[in-house]
């Protein structure tokens, strides 16, 4: 009897807790397009707020596997999970209006150019097509990286082990690595790994998601090809000399469920005041279409001057030819990125509609994976990050 009072409380508590946080995850709201909207008379949900094409709507946020399944195949653009953002059930059209503006913080125009060539070629030698390899060998190995699984939890502890590793084979002491939880029902952090966190200036960062949706999927192209190009990148950068600003490798979570991760990544270092100087993203860089070693540029939702320069990169260090082509909609991470103000860029496989067709199925294997495709864009990171921190 004596404690019993104290018992109910802390029974009380956790009823509250756990019924407050059940209900966060329960809830989802994302933008989309109003096409996407339209397909969506199977599931159940609700439209709050409507502007200029897009539709802000709410659903249960255990539909959303299938809206992002849905959204695939329908083709009229993607959706991004703004349910951190919606607040109070403030459901204005004005809300939906910022939600879909970028928010410009860092206005300042870098001017660039390639200037580092005699540190760049050497470094370019050093990477080793079989090392991306055996690493999408690895995260393939899982039966999904889902994000809301415990597959998705065990894929981001791999890649952390995988390269936490690299940074013991190249004796590095200035180097550290932690998870960003992505919260809600989803039990796949992010991973985000700094070399020389100690140093002044704005910070350079390439990033890649590493999660699939559910259920037996491989995400051998989406997006375990740029999972593997990120890390053979890392791996010659982690073997350099040290370079004149902080270096992140990240490898985001739910990128499939909205780009869930890296808002929470970007929130983070928006929180942290981490200065960022410029962003790359990469997402699928292992289909070749027709056996073409074109490499494509994203033209929309990236810094436009920033995606020139990557494409002079591509250029002067891989040698082939540059395609521009637009998603459409925030297609990926670097969308983020965008979105808070930052100089993002997106370098992809393909021309938009002519990507790997096997993606979000079972059949996103690594035999329609090419190895010279991917790494060229191992290269492309590892002169970006070179170039941009030199
Ligand atoms: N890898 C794709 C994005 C992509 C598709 C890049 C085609 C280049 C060509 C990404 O994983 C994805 O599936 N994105 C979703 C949108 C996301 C916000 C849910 C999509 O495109 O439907
Ligand atoms: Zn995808």
């Amino acid at each position: 009897m004596k404690f019993y009072p104290k018992v109910q409380k802390g029974f009380l508590s956790f009823l509250l807790l756990g019924a407050s946080s059940y209900a966060l995850a329960d809830n989802a709201y994302l933008v989309m397009p109003n096409c996407l909207q339209n397909t969506l008379k199977e599931i159940n949900h609700s439209v709050k707020a409507n502007s200029d094409g897009f539709s802000l709507i709410h659903l249960d946020d255990g539909l959303l596997d299938k809206v992002a399944l849905l959204a695939h195949r329908t083709k009229c653009g993607g959706f991004m999970n703004v349910s951190d953002r919606v607040q109070n059930q403030d459901y204005s059209d004005s809300l939906l209006k910022a939600l879909k503006k970028p928010v410009f913080k860092t206005n300042k125009t870098v001017n660039r150019k390639i200037m580092h060539a005699e540190k760049v070629l050497p470094l370019l030698e050093k990477v080793e097509p079989k090392n991306s390899w055996r690493t999408l060998e690895g995260l393939t190995r899982f039966d999904d990286r889902y994000s809301k699984g415990e597959n998705g939890k065990k894929a981001a502890h791999w890649i952390q082990t995988h390269f936490l590793s690299l940074v013991k084979t190249a004796n590095r002491q200035d180097v550290r690595t932690y998870f960003i939880e992505t919260g809600g029902s989803y039990k796949q952090p992010s991973l985000v790994t700094v070399i020389g966190e100690e140093l002044d200036g704005d910070a350079v960062v390439v990033g890649a998601h590493m999660d699939t949706l559910s259920y037996m999927k491989p995400g051998a192209d989406d997006d375990g090809s740029g999972s593997s190009s990120l890390m053979e990148a890392a791996r010659v950068i982690l073997h350099a000399d040290k370079l004149n600003r902080p270096v992140y490798f990240i490898w985001y979570s739910a990128e499939e469920m909205g780009l869930v991760g890296s808002q929470k990544v970007v929130k983070d270092f928006v929180k942290k005041g981490i200065k960022v100087k410029s962003v790359m993203q990469l997402d699928m860089t292992g289909y070749r279409r027709n056996g073409s070693d074109k490499m494509w540029m994203i033209g929309d939702h990236v810094d436009r001057a920033l995606s020139t320069y990557v494409q002079d990169l591509i250029h002067e260090y891989i040698g082939v030819d540059v395609g521009w082509s637009n998603c459409g909609y925030a297609c990926s991470d670097h969308a983020s990125w965008t979105q808070a103000g930052f100089a993002s860029s997106f370098p992809v496989e393909s021309r938009f509609g002519d990507e790997n067709p096997y993606i979000h199925t079972g059949r996103d294997t690594m035999e329609h994976v090419s190895l010279e495709h991917m790494t060229n864009y191992s290269k492309l990171a590892v002169a970006f990050v070179a170039e941009e921190a030199s």
